[in-house]
């Protein structure tokens, strides 16, 4: 066994593991994060996604002595306190039929989103092309993730307009 300390949704954890544990084993088992799910476990279904320092990986192939230092985010932190707005647009555009590979898509559209705001579908077609879904045919998780993104973008600009607002009121 082999002491990990991981920083997994902003805590920090120090636990026992052997040397060549692997990342979702031990986010799963050591920690009891289940929402991180294990599918394929060869990094072809996108289904254990997560994020190292905001980039998605397939932590079933990625060894977890490898992050140790780095800041992991999983699905269960995407949100803070609340959901994700990935998270609400799947529910409210039933992105989700069976959920087992839901986790991955949306800590993997949440990284798109925080790349380039608002994706159109084929961004997100392209973007989450590693993310294999065997319900849902794809057409509602895309829709989710666009919707997301138009939505968050609104808010922000809606918050630059209220800023802009306030600053020009105070001059
Ligand atoms: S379970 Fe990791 S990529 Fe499929
Ligand atoms: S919702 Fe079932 S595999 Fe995607």
């Amino acid at each position: 066994m082999t002491a990990f300390s991981l920083l997994v949704n902003g805590v920090e954890h120090t636990m026992e593991a052997p040397a060549g544990a692997f990342l979702l084993d031990v986010l799963r088992d050591s920690l009891g994060l289940a929402g991180t799910k294990e599918a394929c476990a060869e990094g072809e279904c996108g289904s254990c996604t997560v994020l190292v320092d905001g980039e998605p990986v397939d932590s079933c192939i990625l060894f977890a002595g490898q992050v140790e230092g780095r800041k992991i985010t999983t699905v269960e932190g995407l949100g803070g306190d609340g959901l994700h707005p990935v998270q609400e647009a799947f529910n409210a555009l039933g992105a989700v039929q069976c959920g087992f590979c839901t986790p991955g898509f949306v800590v993997a559209a949440a990284a798109l989103l925080d790349r380039v705001g608002s994706p159109t579908p084929d961004q997100v077609r392209e973007e989450l092309a590693g993310n294999l879904c065997r319900c849902t045919g794809y057409d509602n998780i895309v829709a989710a993730v666009v919707s997301a993104g138009a939505a968050s973008e609104a808010s922000v600009a809606s918050a630059a307009s209220v800023a802009s607002g306030v600053r020009g009121g105070g001059s």
